[in-house]
């Protein structure tokens, strides 16, 4: 027997559940944990070409499984241009290292839209839809992928194309449920629309960013989550890697830190009213005697639209906030109070 961040773990399965809670996600049927292994960094950076071999090594990618594992974290994210199918490459080879305790235990989300290699075709059109997804069910080894999700709204395909791909393959079970991500609420409110007019699986959750720092889904997304039931696990809990407090008033970013290698996106936090918010969350959280992290985590798993939350660690050491946001419990004021920190 085998310690692992304070978990039991048994011979190469572990003891699951033990720490990470499970929720039905929409309808759809699957549960997911609460905690979701964000695969973005395996391989290289998110779907960025350039950025292939700068993210976490094949090695390290195989320690964060398994200690996510331990933790009772059962669900993965990835997607099919994750460092160009590193990604799902890797947790097909740790897939296959592993025996039935694991393998019909896991849920897996993976999604589809960004090329695949620079000058590569991209989208949501039925007949990339169809050859992508078998693509993807090769690089992870597994004859069924239970979450499947389109990665961007796409603009040159008609959305009822694109559904009805995807429920083809709801259909024929290669695919449990499907997912939208990135999607504004006018477009995700006309694909469901869409769905139930002519009778077509639905979008049953929703993956946009959202965290302390970015907050815009509230008022967009969220009403149509609670009118329609659907999940919302949002990426992008620290904001990048923000909510941690790395990037500090004045500094050049931490060597091989997100902002030195695809600061995109996250620029916009470079502000003095930023600066201002984060130095009095890591008061709050010194006080509290846990990191900026582990708090940061805590308030998107307090509040209750969330689903569950898609964590991105790039090594070992960033799950350990991540163990620690699950033992904090903070009151509905507690919640609030640390929201109106941050403008
Ligand atoms: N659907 C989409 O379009 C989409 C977009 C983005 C992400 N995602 C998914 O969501 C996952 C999480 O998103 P995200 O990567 O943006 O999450 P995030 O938690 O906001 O940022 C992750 C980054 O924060 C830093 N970090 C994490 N834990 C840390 C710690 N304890 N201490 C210091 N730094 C820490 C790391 O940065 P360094 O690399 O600098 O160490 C890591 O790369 C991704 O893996 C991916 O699966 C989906």
């Amino acid at each position: 027997m085998e310690q692992r961040l304070g978990l039991v773990t048994l011979g190469a399965d572990p003891v699951y559940d033990r720490a990470v809670e499970q929720r039905p996600l929409g309808r759809s049927g699957v549960a997911v944990s609460r905690i979701v292994l964000g695969c973005g960094n395996f391989g290289g950076i998110g779907s960025a070409p350039a950025l292939v071999g700068h993210g976490t090594s094949r090695d390290e990618a195989f320690r964060l499984l398994d200690e996510a594992w331990g933790l009772g974290i059962t669900t993965l994210d990835t997607a099919d241009a994750y460092g160009l199918g590193r990604s799902e490459e890797y947790i097909g080879a740790w897939l296959r290292t592993k025996g039935s305790a694991v393998r019909d235990r896991v849920v897996i989300a993976t999604k589809t839209f960004n090329p695949m290699a620079e000058g590569a075709d991209r989208g949501l059109s039925a007949a990339r839809i169809r050859r992508q997804v078998e693509t993807s069910l090769a690089r992870l080894s597994v004859e069924r992928i239970p979450l499947y999700l389109a990665h961007e709204f796409d603009p040159d395909v008609p959305q009822e194309e694109t559904l009805g791909a995807f429920d083809a393959l709801v259909r024929r079970g290669t695919v449990g449920a499907v997912g939208a991500s990135n999607f504004t609420a006018e477009q995700l409110a006309e694909a469901l629309e869409l769905s139930a007019l002519e009778g077509l699986t639905r979008y049953e959750w929703v993956q946009n960013g959202f965290s302390l720092l970015a907050r815009e889904n509230r008022q967009t997304v969220f009403p149509l989550c609670h009118e329609h039931g659907l999940g919302f696990t949002p990426f992008g809990p620290l904001a990048g890697g923000w909510l941690t407090g790395k990037y500090r008033r004045g500094e050049p970013p931490p060597a091989g830190s997100r902002m030195t290698l695809r600061p995109e996106g996250s620029e916009r936090y470079r502000t003095d009213a930023t600066f201002d918010a984060l130095e009095a969350f890591e008061r709050e959280a010194r006080e509290r005697g846990v990191s900026m992290a582990a708090l940061a985590l805590a308030w998107l798993l307090h509040v209750p639209e969330v689903t569950a939350i898609v964590v991105g660690p790039s090594r070992l050491e960033h799950l350990g906030p991540v163990r620690d946001a699950l033992e904090i419990t903070l009151t509905e004021d507690e919640r609030d109070a640390l929201e109106r920190i941050f403008p």
